[in-house]
C-alpha cells in the first residue's frame, strides 16, 4: 500500500494546543472518565508482551503490535497531561500503580485467549471498535477545547489501529478458517467484557482515595453512567458497523439498523437508570 510511504509524521504531545486549554469549560463526570481512560491506554505495552507471545513466530505482526503500544501508551500520556491540567491535583504515577498492581493481564500466554489467532485479531478489531467510537463519542460530548483535540487525534488512530489488525485478520483467516459462528462468538464475547474489571478498576483507581476498598459492580457502574451518556446514533451506528465486519457480517443493511437501534435504546436506558439510582 502507498499508506506507508505517504503516511503522515504520528502526531506527538508537542502538537496539542494546551494554551486554548479553558478550566471553565471541564465537565467533572469527563474529567473522571478521562482519568480513567488514561490508566488503560497507559497500560498498552503489557497488551504488545501478550500479542508477541501469542504471534511468536509472525515478526511483522510483533513490529505492528510493537509500533501499536507506543501509540496506546501516548494515548494515555496526552489524557493524563489533560486530566492533570484539569485537576492539578491528581497524581497519574500513584493512581497508575495501583491499578497495575490491581488489575493483571496475563502476559505469559503462549497461544491466545480467544483460541487462534484469527480470534485474537477479531477481539483486536473489537477493542479497536469500541475505542474509536469511544473517544468520537467524548469528542462530541466534550466542550474543552484541548480535549476535543485530543479526542479527534486518537480517535483517528483507533480507526487506524481497527484497520491494521483487520488487515492481519485477513491474513490468518484462510489459514485458521475459524468460521462465522467462532468469529461471532468471539465478538459478542469480547463485548460482554467490555464491563468487566479493566474499567471498573481503572475508574476506582484513578478517582478513588486508597482508603476506600474496590468493588467491581459500584466501579464499573459510576464508569458506565459517566461513558454511555456520550454516545450519538452516529457513534453507534459506525461502531455496529465495525463489528459486524470484524464477524465476517455485512456491515451496512437491516442488522446494522436493529442493532443501532438497539444500542441506542439500551445505552440510554442504562445511563439514565444508573443516573437516577445516584451512581
Ligand atoms: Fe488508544
Ligand atoms: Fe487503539
Amino acid at each position: 500500500m502507498q499508506q506507508s510511504v505517504a503516511r503522515k509524521r504520528h502526531w506527538t504531545l508537542e502538537d496539542i494546543p494546551w494554551a486554548q486549554f479553558d478550566a471553565a469549560k471541564v465537565d467533572p463526570d469527563i474529567l473522571k472518565v478521562v482519568k480513567a481512560a488514561a490508566m488503560v491506554e497507559h497500560n498498552g505495552g503489557d497488551y504488545a508482551a501478550y500479542l508477541c507471545n501469542v504471534f511468536h513466530d509472525d515478526p511483522d505482526f510483533q513490529t505492528v503490535a510493537q509500533a501499536w503500544a507506543l501509540e496506546e501508551v501516548q494515548h494515555g500520556q496526552a489524557l493524563a497531561a489533560w486530566a492533570k491540567l484539569a485537576d492539578p491535583s491528581f497524581d497519574f504515577d500513584a493512581g497508575f500503580k495501583r491499578f497495575t498492581d490491581g488489575f493483571k493481564i496475563e502476559t505469559g500466554a503462549k497461544a491466545s485467549i480467544r483460541g487462534s489467532r484469527s480470534g485474537e485479531l477479531v477481539a483486536r478489531c473489537i477493542v479497536e471498535t469500541g475505542t474509536s467510537s469511544y473517544y468520537a463519542a467524548l469528542k462530541d460530548a466534550a466542550a474543552e477545547p484541548v480535549l476535543k483535540e485530543i479526542c479527534r487525534n486518537i480517535a483517528a488512530d483507533e480507526l487506524r489501529h481497527y484497520k491494521l489488525f483487520y488487515d492481519h485478520l485477513r491474513r490468518y483467516l484462510p489459514r485458521e478458517n475459524i468460521g462465522r459462528w467462532k468469529r461471532i462468538a468471539v465478538v459478542l464475547s469480547r463485548i460482554r467484557e467490555s464491563e468487566d474489571d479493566e474499567l471498573a478498576y481503572a475508574y476506582y483507581a484513578a478517582n478513588e482515595p486508597a482508603a476506600i476498598r474496590y468493588d467491581r459492580r459500584r466501579y464499573s457502574k459510576a464508569y458506565a453512567r459517566r461513558a454511555y451518556g456520550f454516545y450519538r446514533r452516529s457513534h453507534v451506528e459506525r461502531g455496529v458497523a465495525m463489528a459486524l465486519k470484524a464477524a465476517g457480517l455485512n456491515p451496512q443493511g437491516r442488522l446494522n439498523a436493529w442493532l443501532t437501534r438497539f444500542g441506542c435504546w439500551f445505552l440510554a436506558r442504562r445511563s439514565r437508570r444508573l443516573a437516577a439510582a445516584g451512581v
